[in-house]
């Protein structure tokens, strides 16, 4: 199958791309068509490799509304909306939802996606679900779980036992919350107890790090300490790290040698923090993101999420990670044309980064020939005009396609 005219990577220079038994066979320009070789002309549009979704919580997602809505908004009526909706989880609930936000996301261009799975269940049903979809669609999207103790790992009962049987029954990650744990003491030992299980399965970690806006929540520098003195480094990804946005400058310029060296990733969530942080405020409101600009200068790998899927925290949500970065570049104000040309990294090789995908994901000769492409010329175009993702192809296979659409102005 030889693909024509594609602007890869916002690449000035149009390429062709040659499938080859489910690989890049051929890069280049202006190839030739072999003799009956399938040809299908983009006439100039962007190629991109598949996105991927570093932040979210399948488990919840697709619940909103049911059986209430969350009125105020709020994280703590949310816990309140989905302390009902738990009553009714079973495995085929969690598996029907599941499959339609793959579909969600596989039509938006997503391949990957790293999902929180809540494991402060004495009957671990979502992570059951979760292990058995990870297999089946494992042609259609890479999910990868993390053990996520929603309620704490030293503040929930069981809870470390609970962890260690999510990461045996085949977990990809460890989690924890040092910030919702009852105490300072509680906290520092729960990153302590998730770094040694992820030391003793060969796991990745990837902690919700103070999601609050408490500045005195300093798991952060907890984690990236253990990160660092274990070697762990870029196996260990701080999600969230909300309270780093009301930490004193002072702090920060301390702090960020400590997370130079420690190597970890980042991952914000634009959207669901921009909605839910500063409502302890009156006025000013702290917009309680994380310092995406400052950690990016500082050579930093951050990537964004989506975190939740019109659920009972996040009332709204396509899988269009679109959405995510739109959203990010206005409320990290970086919309320097660099920024926006460059914002695609934050769903793309950056989140590869923090997924640990290695040298597989990419448009390279030999390499598995995933990629997407998007009815504009470069990413600042496509995100602009919020571009449809015409072919979203996984190892050779088409997985999804749009049209773009078209209006008619009548004048
Ligand atoms: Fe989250």
């Amino acid at each position: 199958m030889l693909y024509r005219n594609l602007y890869i990577e916002n690449a000035a220079e149009l390429r062709d791309i040659r499938v080859e038994n489910g690989k890049f066979a051929e890069i280049g320009a202006n190839l030739a068509a072999k003799p009956g070789e399938d040809v299908r002309d983009f006439g100039g549009c962007l190629a991109l490799p598949p996105l991927i979704e570093s932040h979210v919580h399948l488990d919840t997602c697709l619940t909103a509304g049911d059986p209430v809505w969350n009125e105020s908004g709020t994280l703590f009526e949310g816990i309140e909306c989905w302390a009902k909706r738990k009553e009714k989880l079973t495995k085929a609930d969690v598996r029907e939802r599941v499959n339609r936000a793959v579909r969600l996301y596989a039509a938006s261009g997503v391949q990957y996606i790293r999902t929180h799975v809540d494991v402060t269940d004495p009957k671990l049903t979502a992570m059951e679900a979760l292990l058995e979809l990870r297999d089946e669609l494992k042609d259609v999207v890479t999910l990868q779980i993390v053990a996520f103790p929603q309620e704490g790992i030293e503040s929930y009962p069981n809870g470390r036992r609970l962890m260690e049987d999510a990461v045996r029954m085949g977990a990809d990650c460890v989690g924890a919350i040092p910030h919702f744990e009852f105490t300072r003491e509680y906290s520092v030992s729960s990153l302590n107890f998730a770094v040694s299980l992820a030391e003793k399965y060969d796991k990745l970690v990837d902690v919700h790090c103070d999601e609050i806006d408490d500045e005195a929540s300093r798991g952060l520098e907890t984690l990236a300490a253990r990160a660092y003195e274990t070697g762990l480094a870029d196996r260990v990804t701080a999600s969230h790290t909300t309270a780093m946005h009301s930490y004193n400058n002072a702090y920060v310029q301390r702090l960020m040698r400590l997370l130079k060296l420690s190597r970890i990733n980042f991952v914000s969530n634009p959207l669901v923090n921009t909605h839910l942080q500063g409502r302890v405020d009156t006025y000013p409101k702290r917009r309680g993101v994380t310092r995406v600009r400052e950690l990016t200068e500082a050579g930093i790998n951050v990537s964004f999420g989506h975190d939740d899927i019109f659920d009972p925290w996040y009332p709204m949500g396509t899988g269009s990670l679109r959405d995510v970065v739109f959203m990010g570049l206005h409320v990290c104000q970086m919309m320097g044309y660099g920024d926006i040309m460059n914002s695609c990294k934050f769903i793309s090789t950056n989140a590869a980064k923090t997924l640990h995908l290695g040298d597989s994901y990419g448009i390279r000769e030999g390499n598995p020939a995933s990629f997407i492409v998007l009815d504009a010329k470069n990413y600042y175009d496509a995100l602009n005009r919020s571009a449809a993702v015409r072919l979203s192809c996984k190892n050779g296979r088409a997985l999804a396609e749009t049209e773009p659409a078209a209006a008619r102005v009548r004048f």
